[in-house]
């Protein structure tokens, strides 16, 4: 696997791969890496003849008073895992490289029409971060393909969007989100939870199970399913940021004739916030 650090030998690779004719996979992360990530590594390997994988805790998309500094940092541990999934290239750039000015958003990408909204609410400033950041990366790598984790659902859109919108040459996956055997969607965030918390944690899934099954079933009354999930997760020792039901394809608000939905929550536990969702086709309607 070879290593960079630097902007030059990474494209001095890329371009090297690329002149054989090889079919570029990338799988942006902020490292820390867990079942979850490694499964979207195995998603671009089964695409690409080539993986590079990222690993930059990018300072933008984390707000004051947020973990930027404590974020967990696994450098030797990541660098085992990803050998064993066979990626080709690891970038790992430090600030400067990505940000020569420094971290302040001078030029930035953004995506009003889901900034702020549910995550983007809670975290004034993260989709703009991340926006950023990952058009940065897809300008570096210059990949055929980018699989993103649908766990983090509104930022797979917020980056589908901006490819679609600046016309970037690059096909967006949805990688799967991965589960620990009890539901808990795998994050890094989960390492925050203690023994009881930890417990308590699948609470959010079984809440979006229980709520999926009711819309399958035919539901329609969206504010009192979404209530009764919040009741549910307040139940449980969890404090409800967000859960609500909107339309998958671009997380606006659901109304009874929609029938493509998702589920997205987001819910305070100690020092974690989890966030999780899940996808629903109700009776009728084309799926998605
Ligand atoms: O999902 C993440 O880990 C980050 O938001 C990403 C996409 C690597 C951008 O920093």
């Amino acid at each position: 696997m070879q290593i960079s650090s630097d902007a030059a030998s990474l494209r001095a690779q890329v371009a090297e791969w690329r002149r054989n004719g090889e079919r570029i996979g990338f799988v942006p992360t902020m490292g820390n890496l867990h079942g979850g990530h490694l499964r979207l590594v195995d998603e671009a390997r089964s695409r690409s003849d080539r993986v590079v994988v990222s690993i930059f805790v990018n300072p933008t998309q984390f707000g004051p008073g947020e973990d930027y500094a404590n974020y967990p940092r696994t450098d030797a541990a990541d660098r085992q895992a990803l050998q064993a999934h066979a990626t080709d290239c690891l970038f790992a750039p430090d600030v400067e490289t990505l940000y020569p000015d420094g971290p302040a958003l001078r030029t930035y990408v953004a995506v009003p029409e889901l900034n702020d909204i549910l995550c983007g609410a809670s975290r004034p400033g993260h989709f703009t971060g991340v926006a950023t950041v990952v058009t940065k990366l897809l300008n570096l790598v210059q990949p055929d393909l980018a699989v993103f984790g649908l766990k983090d659902y509104q930022q797979l859109l917020v980056i589908r969007r901006l490819v679609r919108d600046l016309l970037l040459p690059v096909e967006i996956v949805g990688g799967g989100i991965a589960r620990e055997p009890d539901g808990l969607a795998m994050s890094s965030r989960n390492a925050y939870l203690g023994d009881a918390e930890r417990r308590r944690a699948p609470t959010l899934y079984h809440t979006l199970q229980g709520l999926a099954a009711r819309l399958e079933a035919g539901e329609t009354d969206y504010p009192a399913l979404c209530a009764e999930g919040r009741r549910q997760l307040s139940a449980a020792g969890l404090q409800p940021d967000y859960l609500e039901i909107r339309r998958a394809e671009d997380l606006g608000v659901a109304s009874p004739d929609d029938h493509n939905l998702v589920i997205p929550a987001a819910a305070y536990l100690g020092r974690a916030r989890l966030i999780d969702n899940i996808r629903v086709h109700r009776p009728g309607g084309e799926p998605s």
